[in-house]
């Protein structure tokens, strides 16, 4: 069927893991594992409505404005004037607060379904930029970290605000990512409130390295460099004390044999790289320390070319 023929359209977009230590609100990678479904409808009426929110997490706001995919699709409208409106049904997968890009994957979902009622389809870049108004609902500001690999899937890169260039990351055959999710609810907003806004000279001076190393040690294949790169100097210091066990849990993923461990986005999730033969060690370690604080967990081993949202029916 063709976009333009479509009155309905359902969206698989994926679960992600922003920052990737080293690159606070500009890298990130999907999450094949779990994720939102998100359901646009044409109706005559120009404007959005969201007609039904299910899943694990079901209350959220139903007013579009306030709403991540009512918001996103409301940039979209304004921006491409369609002529008609969207009345959306959300599937929540992925849970709230859980530092797994559940408002960028809603976003996303929303924008790509609604794309495949145009009769002419919005590329990816402003798909990304509709879907960014949406997630500034859910953490109070505008980020691609998440966004841009819910939307294109793998390893994501993303350079610029308002005119975003976005760069998919090749990843080292055989390395997986191990993401464990502990059972406790954790606001964006409040893990961003308590930053400091400015940063020493030294540490500018890390943080720039490793992200750089661990780039470069991505197109070059090179574990040691990435092994020794994957480290957050600026943001991890001070967000860890949110984490239950964080220490415990980033030792034990290390212990384990993984090739860096730190906090998934805005957390409390946190996620390991670690070569395949070590994957599964890892995250029973991870588990187990969350498990010894009195969390319960669930937990993924994935590989890290996960594709991006895409029309499922
Ligand atoms: N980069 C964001 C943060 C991800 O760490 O605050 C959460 O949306």
């Amino acid at each position: 069927m063709s976009g333009s023929a479509r009155v309905r359209a359902t969206v698989f977009a994926p679960a992600s893991v922003g920052n990737v230590a080293i690159g606070f609100d500009i890298l990130g990678f999907a999450v094949d594992a779990l994720g939102d479904r998100v359901s646009v409808a044409r109706r005559e009426a120009p404007g959005v409505e969201i007609a039904a929110v299910r899943g694990i997490a079901g209350e959220l706001p139903r007013e579009p404005k306030d709403n991540t995919a009512g918001r996103a699709l409301l940039a979209m409208q304004e921006a491409l004037q369609p002529g008609f409106g969207f009345v959306v049904e959300i599937d929540k997968g992925i849970p709230l607060g859980s530092g797994l890009g559940g408002s960028a994957a809603s976003a996303v979902g929303a924008v790509v379904a609604a794309n495949a009622l145009l009769p002419v389809p919005a590329g990816p870049l402003e798909l990304l930029k509709f879907a960014m108004a949406g997630e500034a609902v859910a953490s109070g500001s505008r980020h691609v970290d998440n966004i841009a690999p819910a939307l294109y899937g793998g390893l994501v890169l993303t350079v610029g605000i308002d005119e975003p260039r976005v760069k998919r990351i090749p990843v080292p055959a055989g390395v997986r990512a191990v993401i464990v999710h502990p059972h406790m609810f954790l606001a964006t907003a409040k893990a961003r409130a308590i930053l400091k806004r400015s940063v020493e000279l030294s540490d500018f001076v890390w943080q720039t390295a490793n992200l750089a190393g661990f780039i470069s040690g991505c197109y070059t294949d090179d574990l040691d460099m990435i092994r020794a790169s994957l480290e957050d100097v600026v943001i991890e210091p001070q967000r860890q004390a949110l984490i239950p066990g964080f220490q415990e849990v980033r030792g034990a993923a290390m212990g384990a044999g993984a090739l860096g461990c730190s906090i998934s986005g805005a957390g409390p999730s946190m996620f390991a790289w670690a070569l395949e033969a070590s994957a599964a060690a890892v995250l029973a370690a991870m588990r187990r320390e969350f498990e010894a604080k009195g969390l319960a967990t669930d937990g993924w081993v994935v590989n890290l070319a996960g594709a991006g949202a895409r029309v499922i029916a």
